[in-house]
Parts: C-alpha cells; sequence; structure tokens
C-alpha cells in the first residue's frame, strides 16, 4: 500500500493564497496528465526515450543472476562499493535501511583521501568484494577509487585478485567493459537507456544490495506496483497526482521541495531523491530549446530529528516551500516508556510507545505547518520494508517524468555537470582538454 493525504494542500487548510482547491485542480489537469502517461508509455520501448528503467522491475532474469552471485559470494563480509551519484545513491539509501543480514557495504563516492585510506586500512583483501559501478565506465572518481582497489587487492591477494572484483557497467562503452573481459572479471550490464539516477532496480543497486542480504526481489515486487499505479486512471494514480502536487506548488512559487521521512532508516532517502529531481528537473532549456531555467530545489530533511532544526524555517521562513511527508503506518518492534518515580512530569510520556510518540510528532507537525499555511503532504507506506521501498523509490522516478512531462524538460540528460567534468579532466592533463586547459590558465584557475 501506498497512498498520498494531500489534505494539507487544499485552500480549506492553507488558506487561497499558499493553497489550491485540490479536488478542482485534478479534475483540470486529468487531461494533461492522461497526457503525460500515455507519451511516456508509448516512448518506454524507445531506448533513445531513455525509460528503461520503466522495465526494470520486471526483469527477473536479471534478479536471478544477481541472486545467484550474491549466493556464491556468502564468503563475502565487506563490499568496497566504487560509485558516485546516480551509481552510489539509491544502494546507499536502501542499505541504510534494509541492509543488516549480509555483507557490510562501504561506499566510496567521494575522493577524499583519508577515509578512502581509513577503509583500506581496516578491510581485509580476502573476504571484501571490490563492485566498481560506473555506467559510462569513464568517471573520474570512481576510476581513481578503483585503481587504488586493484592496487590494494594485488597487494593483499597477488593473482587471487580477480575473484573479489564485481564489475558493473553499460555493455559497451568505458574502459571497465574491455578491462572486465580481459581479466575474466565476474559482471554486470547497466543497460545503456537506463540513467544513472534512474539505475537503483538494475545490477547497480541490486548487486550491493543482494550482497547486503536485502530481499532484492521483494523490492522490485513493490517497484511493479508503483508502475501498475502508473499506468492508472488519474484518479487511482498516485505518481500523477503527487506530480501535479508538485507543479501546483511551483506554480504558486513554493520552489523548494523537501522531502521529509519521519524514519531514521529512511535518512538518505532525501539525498537519492535530491539528485533525482536536481539533475532531472534543473534545465536551462525546455524540449523546444526555449530557455526556462526550470526546477525545483529538492531540500533533505529526517523527522522527528529535524523538527529541532529545519522546522523553525519551514514554519515561519520564505513561503517558499512544500513539504512532503513519508510516513509509515506500522512498526515492526516498539518500546513501551517506563513510568519513572521522581520524573512525574513526564507523565503524558508513561505507557506510551516510542512509535506512538513518533506518530504523534509527524502529525503535530504537518498540523502546525498547514496551520501557519504552509502546503504539505503525506505519502504513507505500511511500514519501511523492502516492498514498499521499492515501490516508493519507484513512485517518485514516475513523478519526475511525470513532471518532465508537464514543464516539457528532458528529465533523463545532465548537461549541466558535463563542463564541469570536461575542465577536471583539463586541469588533470587528460589528451583531447587543452583547449580546455589553456582557457583555464587564462582564466588563473589552478588545482
Ligand atoms: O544520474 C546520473 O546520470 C549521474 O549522477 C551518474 O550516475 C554519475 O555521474 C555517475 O556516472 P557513471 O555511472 O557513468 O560513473
Amino acid at each position: 500500500m501506498l497512498q498520498v493525504d494531500f489534505a494539507n494542500l487544499d485552500a480549506a487548510r492553507v488558506g487561497p493564497d499558499r493553497g489550491v482547491e485540490w479536488g478542482r485542480e485534478l479534475a483540470a489537469f486529468t487531461p494533461v496528465l492522461e497526457a503525460a502517461r500515455d507519451a511516456l508509455w508509448e516512448r518506454a520501448g524507445a531506448p533513445e526515450a531513455m525509460l528503461g528503467w520503466v522495465r526494470l522491475p520486471e526483469a527477473t532474469d536479471v534478479l536471478r543472476s544477481v541472486q545467484r552471485f550474491a549466493l556464491s559470494r556468502e564468503d563475502v563480509t565487506d563490499v568496497l562499493v566504487l560509485g558516485i551519484g546516480g551509481s552510489a545513491l539509491g544502494a546507499k539509501a536502501l542499505d541504510a535501511a534494509l541492509g543488516s543480514a549480509g555483507a557490510r557495504l562501504h561506499f566510496v563516492d567521494n575522493v577524499e583521501p583519508e577515509p578512502v585510506a581509513a577503509l583500506f586500512d581496516r578491510l581485509d583483501p580476502r573476504t571484501t568484494l571490490v563492485n566498481v559501478i560506473s555506467k559510462s565506465g569513464t568517471t573520474a572518481e570512481t576510476m581513481a577509487a578503483f585503481l587504488l582497489a586493484l592496487d590494494w587487492l594485488r597487494r593483499g591477494l597477488g593473482d587471487e585478485w580477480k575473484r573479489q572484483v564485481v564489475v558493473t557497467t553499460d555493455p559497451e562503452r568505458g574502459v571497465l567493459r574491455p578491462f572486465a573481459e580481459r581479466h575474466g572479471l565476474a559482471s554486470f550490464t547497466i543497460p545503456p537507456d537506463v540513467g544513472g539516477r534512474f539505475s537503483v532496480f538494475s545490477p547497480v543497486g541490486l548487486v550491493p544490495l543482494a550482497l547486503a542480504g536485502v530481499e532484492v526481489e521483494a523490492l522490485l515486487a513493490g517497484a511493479r506496483k508503483a508502475n501498475a499505479s502508473a499506468r492508472a486512471d488519474v484518479g487511482e494514480n498516485p505518481p500523477a497526482q503527487t506530480a501535479l502536487a508538485q507543479h501546483l506548488a511551483w506554480r504558486k512559487g513554493q520552489r523548494i521541495s523537501v522531502l521529509m521521512p519521519y524514519s531514521t532508516r529512511l535518512a538518505l532517502l532525501p539525498a537519492w531523491f535530491v539528485q533525482l529531481h536536481a539533475e532531472s528537473l534543473g534545465k536551462a532549456y525546455d524540449r523546444s530549446r526555449s530557455r526556462v531555467h526550470m526546477g525545483p530545489t529538492p531540500l533533505p530533511a529526517v523527522g522527528a530529528t529535524d523538527q529541532h532544526s529545519q522546522v523553525q524555517l519551514f514554519r515561519e521562513g520564505p513561503f517558499d516551500k512544500v513539504v512532503v511527508f513519508v510516513r509509515h503506518r506500522e512498526a515492526d518492534r516498539d518500546l513501551t516508556l517506563p513510568a519513572e518515580e521522581g520524573l512525574e512530569e513526564l507523565g503524558y510520556l508513561f505507557g506510551k510507545s516510542l512509535f506512538q510518540l513518533l506518530r504523534a510528532e509527524a502529525a503535530a507537525t504537518a498540523h502546525a505547518l498547514a496551520a501557519a499555511r504552509r502546503p504539505n503532504y503525506t505519502i504513507w507506506i505500511e511500514r519501511p520494508d523492502a516492498y514498499h521501498l521499492g515501490w516508493l523509490l519507484q513512485h517518485l522516478m514516475w513523478q519526475t517524468a511525470f513532471l518532465g512531462e508537464l514543464w516539457n524538460v528532458n528529465a533523463f540528460d545532465q548537461p549541466g555537470v558535463e563542463l564541469g567534468k570536461r575542465y577536471t579532466y583539463a586541469l588533470l592533463g587528460r589528451p583531447g582538454y587543452e583547449e580546455l586547459a589553456e582557457e583555464l590558465a587564462r582564466a588563473g584557475v589552478k588545482p
């Protein structure tokens, strides 16, 4: 079950300036959302549309080979996951929420030497698997980490290093595929029509998560539910509806989109969502090449923790935000708060459960924001298990795709990050980047 409660978007709750007449807007936008839905599903099979992520939950052959691989490597205690951006954030978020039964995952998604060196100091190459993940097979940060990891494995294991590497990359592009073939390394493929930030249900996410003991089959089953809902009539189509909510918020000037799960286990989910929305929707040009400079600013928060931090700003600061809560209905474990003599002032807590407190805090915060005319809505899931998180992540990918259609922007490219990469190559003297190197020298830019 994934349901959305939009009541706190309504003008009746948050006033006519900030709020909307949700029922009326939903009816008015239904033809537009239907057209967006149909256009997305129609394009889903076309490789250039980059909608391959829609098919991933159905790819049972890939799932089986990932599961077989994980089963064959039960000797592994630790996995060094080398990847950045879309090649790391999804698995990182889901591992934080769900991983505990299998190997420990360590993500190297930065090139700061001290933490990387500390990992090599701490881990044992005999029981550590290195999973290098790069769609392009060229990303400097990931390649740098891979060079170091190869050296570390070779020094620790000699000729045995090959068994401790698994490569996840494009079927053809980049340096990793030929390297894997040359050395006979275990490898998985990222389908060419799946972009990094939409790749969590490809081997990019599935391989490390399966090794971590996550129920990857349940993740995909949940993601299939999101696919089914994204095909449905708009009245029963949560991805279309939350896209509309984001669109209406944008129109009302609420251009910061906060994602605030009430769960420590989901604390890294917003970081994944930030990349998904920022890279997909932050665009200078629309699809007809008009300059638009679109894109809401995604902002991560965690409840209840941020009630003692950002919520002050959300409630009293500028009227520029829509807050999206993620809540779960059931707790797998709960703790009852005991009474304590001498602390009678805390009597309102005695006998209550920790989950009751969490639920009360979330409900209170949503209402307090609405009372201050701050629009918000709540995505409800049953519990933060693999099935519901699969559903939630695929839901948010669909939301992003719907917004791309509503705003006529290409949600599946990222031209804005390319130039920075190219300047980095130029600063490091990569052949072919001499002109950019001269430009940087003229501007006085040094590493
Ligand atoms: O979403 C994206 O496309 C990016 O964030 C990429 O995932 C990121 O740049 C890493 O790219 P690659 O997987 O090619 O190393």
